[in-house]
């Protein structure tokens, strides 16, 4: 089963970004072991600061993977146009947020995603792409 997470803006600094937020773990070191825990998944890694590249990539696989899970990071808040890519495809997507949007800034508590995907994991650091990848599981 093909599954891709796909990271947005300053995800790439996991490990060293606000530590206290969002851990010390490198998604480098966190991949190795999902991939490890979860053979069953072909996990892809993507990620990228640039809302058009994720949404291409969200085009590109959207139509022949079995599942995406996106954590579109700030974006999730601003972007219609990455709305509009998970709605125009029809491979289910999971939303994660490694902290709890929901008692951090006012502005963190609308996801413009939310209403195009499966389902959403938010607050349970690394561990929600863990879950998301969990819902997957069974699914054909
Ligand atoms: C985040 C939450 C967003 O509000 C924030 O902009 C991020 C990370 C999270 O995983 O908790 O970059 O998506």
């Amino acid at each position: 089963m093909k599954i891709a997470i796909i990271n947005g803006p300053n995800l790439n600094l996991l490990g060293k970004r606000e530590p206290d937020i969002y851990g010390n773990t490198s998604m480098h070191d966190y991949l190795i072991y999902l991939k490890s825990k979860f053979p069953q998944f072909q996990i892809e890694y993507f990620q990228s600061n640039v809302e058009g590249e994720l949404i291409n990539k969200i085009q590109e696989i959207g139509f022949s993977n079995h599942g995406i899970i996106i954590n579109a990071g700030a974006y999730s808040h601003t972007s219609i146009a990455i709305a509009d890519a998970i709605a125009a495809i029809n491979t289910p997507v999971v939303e994660v947020h490694i902290s709890n949007v929901f008692t951090r800034e006012d502005f963190r508590q609308h996801s413009f995603l939310t209403k195009y995907t499966k389902g959403s994991i938010t607050g349970f650091g690394l561990q929600s792409y863990e879950l998301a990848l969990i819902s997957f599981d069974n699914v054909k």
